[in-house]
């Protein structure tokens, strides 16, 4: 736990009616400015975590701070700084078009209509949703009503994202705009959970990692120390990333630990340039 954090989950116990415990002590932060990614095996409890984060559950033990402060003594004012976007969008869309549906808190928080359409197109432009304002949400592909949803939570632009499987149903395009979504809210200091059974998409966006194992959370650590530990991923389900996993089979094991194509080719690059200077330096020797 750290202190100073922007979100702050303490210690949390919950059981849903009928006595499925599910969280035991669960706790995990998030700072401004950080991508913190929860992982964990199918009906581990990240849904069910990420809902009590946005003050939308209440757990029977534990606290939820927003800033210094529990997030109950904030509401309802808090819930336009926490933005949750659902794991299954058809929990999210309730508005008649998908206009609406990204104006919907938007009319809440600003005065005018003009205000609000401006935004409105601003954030659909952004996530290339313009063809869809018209359509009604519930006729949408699973993968647009994701993208509606998550550009219905960017259009008021809260301090804190809660992005539930942000990635499930979206094709290669959409998941790099997800990805560039969350490293623009990251860069403009929003604090960013995610929760995600995808390990390529979280080693692409995350800083820190926690695991939720039997209701409470292991790691928290850097996301390198954790993608590359298989005995901490056999906890939440998962495998390393394909680039680390490709790398053992092939004995081709490198101390930089690349997570990404993107780290594998800055450090085949790096490989390159120091074998270069080391020819240059042979070279210059032998004259
Ligand atoms: N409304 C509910 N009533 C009773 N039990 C519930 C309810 N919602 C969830 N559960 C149970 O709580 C546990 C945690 O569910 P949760 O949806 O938080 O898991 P998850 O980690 O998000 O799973 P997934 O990876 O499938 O999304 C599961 O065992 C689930 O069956
Ligand atoms: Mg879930």
């Amino acid at each position: 736990m750290r202190e100073g954090s922007l979100l702050t989950v303490k210690n949390i116990h919950f059981r849903y009616p009928g006595n499925v415990q599910v969280l035991n002590g669960a706790s995990f932060s998030a700072e401004r400015g950080e991508v913190v990614a929860i992982i964990g095996s199918n009906g581990s409890g990240k849904t069910t975590l990420l809902l009590i984060a946005a003050g939308l559950l209440d757990p029977q033990n534990g606290l939820v701070l927003l800033g210094e402060k529990p997030l109950r003594e904030q509401l309802p004012e808090a819930r336009k700084k926490i933005g949750l976007v659902f794991q299954d969008p058809n929990d999210q869309l309730f508005n008649p078009t998908v206009y609406d549906e990204i104006a919907f808190t938007l009319r809440q928080l600003l005065s005018s209509e003009e205000e609000v359409e401006r935004k409105v197109r601003q954030v659909a432009q952004k996530l290339k949703l313009g063809n869809l304002l018209a359509r009604p949400p519930f006729k949408l592909s699973m993968g647009e009503k994701r993208r509606v949803t998550l550009a219905s939570v960017l259009a008021y632009d809260p301090d804190i994202l809660l992005l539930d499987e942000p990635t499930a149903n979206l094709s290669v395009k959409y998941v790099e705009e997800t990805e560039q979504v969350i490293m623009n809210a990251k860069n403009a200091g929003k604090a960013v959970v995610i929760a995600s059974h995808d390990v390529e998409f979280v080693a692409n966006v995350s800083d820190r990692v926690y695991i939720i194992n039997e209701g409470s959370m292991q790691g928290g650590s850097n996301a390198k120390s954790i993608l590359t530990d298989e005995s901490m991923l056999k906890f939440a389900d998962m495998r390393p990333p394909l680039v680390l996993q490709t790398l053992k089979v092939l004995r081709l094991e490198s101390h930089d630990n690349p997570l990404t194509i993107k780290d594998l080719t800055e450090a085949s690059n790096g490989n390159t340039h120091r074998k270069q200077r080391s020819s240059q330096t042979q070279r210059s020797k032998r004259r």
